[in-house]
């Protein structure tokens, strides 16, 4: 891996042996994006854009003739104002009132390694010689402010990670209006969009489309980075497929508000920025201070979406995810929510573990309602002591209890909330986030805290450690159940309420990085009424998220399918829960909740001493088969065969690193009378090798090239089947 400059072409080539990315200054000094790709061993210099003169593309002040406009050319972070009409990556309002700017090139520097991003989640190299990082420096000369554009390049990922800073060297302060993360042009190919939406219980499912002219916009204004919109796109080539073409992906490593907007011109020269939601925003960037924006990860595939998700979570799992739990199995659990919701005591709580115990699941998690007095959700957030009596033994003890029968210990808060009905909010009541004399909008009939603030992330973290340190636990569930609005924080002057939304992730950043170097052994995971903040963001401090309140099989395989695009597999909370689905009351069988949870990380949701002996029989196997194979399920190589967005079929499969293992999973919706039979043909396996395979010997080619039948005779409606291969 490097990065080199070529002082004669004027180009930066950041490069690996995956790919390329390139850079050129133009006579202007305009900053200009070439290509970013497969690898180049040698790019002469050739490839630039073309000079013509189009009418109405105006020419900047110190152009030489015509041929030259900001309006056409493929800008490595463009602004407007300055002769480009097209979306800005940047919006700043100076003193004198005026937005416009001119950046040009002023210089650069390479550094080993990666340095970190203050405040902000980001990928993080372990060893200096991991990565390398480019970072050029733009500069506008009357109003003294510096764009530095950082771009790392990864040994051995098809990766670049970009970020931006502003640096304001003025006396004077600029308002940011938008500050892009990453802008990138695609000046002449067709491309397609694939993005990931949804809402609660239907998160990110996977969207494909055309990019037409015009501007298409998607965003989170919802203070978090929501159910609704996932911060990942995908600009694909039309033909593009799971297993062929190229496809480019982005993510956003952020929690909160953001935006990717994709602009295709009038000359089908298409665009891409990705940032902070520049909605509502407006930050006061004072003397001398430095604006620091997130990092997008991009990633890049010529072998089609499979591969790009292998990046992902590859790189992910290596470079994103910190702390004890990074690389590590994950342990099986039981949450009582969807067994007992509110209603539980410490005799039906010991009555699920003692079951847990039997059934060989390693962890159980007291979900909501241990706390405060709270026996519904219209109370106590906020107040996180525990509700005397209602675990008769006490918490303390009851910890004791579960481990002493060998199984760890889970708890969950909600630590940004606050009810209205709390003993914090009788005595806080400006910690709300909330307008002066305005009433505030209940989600969930709760209130948002305002993590922006010191005093209100303090007293949080003291009652929450206060719990931590008393009572030994091994896993947390961190929740956020509603989104954000009548966003204003009564410590901030009017000029700076652009600014709430951004600060409070700074600040739930700033206590979750307290939290987690303080509590090295707890294992986290972060929720929001399922996955409404699965992001990489979250992954930096928790390792692990709760994909979905939706646990009906058959949603689960969209959900998971798309959150597969960018997540890994071991990020992502699965767990079996009762029939009929609470949530779509659908009926499946064991078998099929539990081929579509094993997918994930395992866990259980559902009252176990309510159980048939024939269900704790099947359950039982089906952790045990689960600890057995969880390396190759939770770290293995994933690949999607079928798309349930595509039709009535799901395949995916998990590929051991040393391709000796694997375990195929095939899921079908809706039974058919007559139906056409389905061949599935398995990928990455060892060509000349045997695999033991249903109960006989088959090469490794035969089951790639030719494949196998899925047996007719599976009837019903949600049948799965699963198929384990071993290397002989
Ligand atoms: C959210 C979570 C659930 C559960 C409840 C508890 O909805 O997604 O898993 O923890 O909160 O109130």
């Amino acid at each position: 891996m490097t990065i080199f400059f070529d002082k004669k072409t004027k180009t930066f080539h950041l490069q690996n042996a995956q790919i390329s990315y390139l850079l050129g200054i133009e006579e202007n000094n305009s900053l200009v994006h070439l290509y970013f790709g497969k690898k180049i061993k040698n790019y002469s210099g050739n490839y630039r854009y073309p000079r013509t003169d189009r009418s109405f593309s105006p020419n900047p002040p110190d152009a030489s003739d015509r041929l030259l406009s900001l309006d056409t050319l493929p800008l490595e972070f463009p602004g407007n104002g300055f002769g480009d009409f097209r979306e800005p990556a940047y919006n700043l309002k100076l003193k004198n009132g005026s937005r416009i700017t001119d950046f040009r090139y002023d210089s650069y520097k390479i550094i080993a390694g990666k340095p970190t991003l203050e405040g902000l989640p980001a990928l993080y190299v372990e060893a200096e010689n991991e990565a390398e990082t480019l970072v050029v420096t733009l500069k506008d000369t009357l109003s003294k402010l510096q764009l530095k554009l950082s771009y790392t390049i990864y040994k051995g990922f098809a990766v670049i990670a970009r970020s931006t800073q502003l640096v304001n060297d003025s006396q004077d302060s600029v308002e940011v209006n938008r500050l892009a993360s990453q802008s990138i042009d695609f000046p002449n190919r067709e491309l397609d969009l694939i993005h990931l939406n949804g809402s609660w219980a239907k998160e990110r499912q996977l969207t494909r489309e055309k990019v037409n002219t015009g501007i298409k916009v998607l965003d989170s204004k919802r203070g978090s980075s929501s159910h609704h919109q996932n911060p990942f796109v995908a600009l694909v080539d039309p033909t593009t497929t799971e297993f062929q073409g190229d496809a480019y992906g982005i993510n956003l490593v952020y929690s909160g508000n953001h935006e990717t907007v994709i602009q295709k011109d009038p000359y089908d020269q298409t665009r891409v920025i990705t940032g902070l939601n520049s909605f509502n925003f407006s930050w006061q960037l004072g003397a001398g201070e430095t604006f620091q924006t997130p990092e997008a990860v991009m990633v890049y595939s010529s072998n089609g979406l499979n591969e790009l998700s292998h990046t992902y979570h590859d790189l992910y799992n290596h470079h994103l995810i910190r702390g004890e739990a990074k690389l590590k199995e994950r342990p099986t659990l039981i949450n009582n929510w969807e067994a007992t919701y509110f209603d539980f005591n410490e005799e039906k709580v010991m009555k699920i573990v003692e079951e847990a115990k039997a059934l060989g699941i390693e962890m159980f998690v007291l979900d909501d309602g241990w706390f405060g007095g709270r026996e519904d959700d219209f109370t106590s957030l906020g107040d996180w002591t525990e509700t005397e009596g209602k675990i008769a033994c006490g918490l303390e003890n009851l910890s004791q209890k579960i481990h002493e029968k060998g199984l760890k210990f889970g708890i969950w808060f909600e630590p940004e909330m606050i009810s209205e009905d709390s003993d914090l909010f009788r005595a806080h009541p400006d910690w709300a986030l909330g307008v002066p004399g305005r009433g505030r909008s209940l989600g969930r009939n709760q209130f948002v805290l305002d993590f922006s603030r010191q005093d209100v992330r303090d007293n949080i973290y003291q009652q929450m450690t206060s719990i931590l340190d008393r009572i030994p636990i091994d896993y947390v569930k961190w929740d956020m159940n509603r989104n954000m609005i009548e966003v204003y924080s009564v410590l901030l002057d009017s000029e700076n309420q652009g600014e709430v939304s951004h600060r409070y992730m700074l600040g739930l950043y700033e206590f979750l990085e307290k939290l987690v170097t303080n509590y090295p052994e707890i294992l986290f995971e972060s929720c929001s009424g399922g996955g409404g903040r699965f992001d990489a963001g979250l992954l930096y401090y928790m390792p692990q998220t709760w994909t979905s309140d939706n646990t009906d099989a058959v949603a689960r395989l969209k959900i998971q399918y798309g959150t597969s695009l960018a997540y890994p597999i071991s990020s992502m909370g699965a767990h079996v829960s009762a029939i009929p689905n609470h949530q779509t009351e659908r009926k499946t069988s064991l078998a099929t909740r539990g081929n579509v949870a094993m997918s994930g990380v395992l866990g259980y949701e559902l009252d176990l001493t309510q159980l048939s002996t024939e269900e704790k029989k099947e359950i039982k196997e089906q952790v045990n088969f689960y600890k057995q194979h969880r390396q190759l399920l939770q770290f293995g190589t994933f690949y999607r065969l079928k798309s349930p967005f595509e039709g009535n079929d799901t395949a995916w499969m998990f590929v051991s690193k040393n391709q000796e293992e694997a375990m195929v999973f095939y899921y079908r919706v809706l039974t058919e009378a007559s139906a056409p039979l389905t061949t599935l043909k398995l990928v990455r396996l060892l060509e000349d090798e045997n695999y033991e395979f249903d109960g006989k010997m088959i090469a490794g080619d035969e089951l790639m090239n030719i494949g196998f039948y899925i047996n007719p005779e599976l009837s019903g409606d949600y049948v799965s089947q699963r198929f384990y291969l071993r290397k002989v």
